[in-house]
């Protein structure tokens, strides 16, 4: 009987442990509800992005396309996604661009709004800004908090996605031939 009922209790204990443990093993990914979420909030931030004065100067010579997809890619693979992010490191996408401390923190507010919006609960939303906010080093090149401010010249933009694929089927049609 004691043997009974120390076994039950044993189960009992690892059926919770392991309900807890599940929880807590799903990655951010899964619990923002995976790549089609993620693009959701994407679209939306980018959209509030583009329409925000604050900082829609810096958007004017980009593909939003690229933009969006590599976002999505970059969010996926951070977060423990299937995903690889193949995109510009942080440095060189916003080399020239001359991002302000304020135009900084306005990207995060409307990516807050975005999430908020999905009603992304609080902890996830805690989590996903805890692994960007170490990135703004390699994004603001200008301190203070002025927004709206100028795309300098000799900012350069990445080519558009479409060009990127060309330019990789050609290349691998160049490759079989030799
Ligand atoms: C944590 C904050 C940020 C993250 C995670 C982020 C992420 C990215 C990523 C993944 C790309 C694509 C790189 C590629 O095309 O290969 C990108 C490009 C870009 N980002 Fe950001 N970014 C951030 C902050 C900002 C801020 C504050 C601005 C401006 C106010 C900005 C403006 C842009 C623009 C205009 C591009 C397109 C660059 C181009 O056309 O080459 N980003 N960013």
């Amino acid at each position: 009987m004691k043997t009974l009922r120390m076994i039950l209790l044993s189960c009992c204990l690892l059926a919770m442990l392991s309900v807890t443990g599940l929880a807590q093993t799903k990655s951010l990914y899964e619990r923002l509800g995976g790549k089609e979420a993620i693009t959701l909030v994407v679209d939306e931030f980018a959209a509030r992005c583009l329409a925000d004065s604050r900082i829609n100067k810096k958007f004017a010579k980009s593909d939003a396309n690229r933009l969006k997809t590599m976002l999505v890619a970059q969010i996926c693979g951070a977060t423990g996604g299937p995903c690889e992010y193949n995109g510009l490191d942080m440095k060189t996408a916003h080399k020239n661009m001359g991002v302000t401390d304020g135009e900084f923190t306005a990207l995060v507010e409307n990516l807050v709004g975005a999430l908020d919006k999905y009603k992304v609960p609080e902890a996830e939303k805690k989590e996903l800004l805890g692994a960007l906010g170490p990135m703004k080093g390699d994004i603001v090149e200008v301190q203070g908090n002025e927004t709206g401010t100028a795309l300098p010249k000799k900012f350069k933009p990445a080519p558009p996605l479409k060009a990127m694929k060309e330019h990789k089927d050609k290349k691998s049609k160049k490759d079989k031939k030799n």
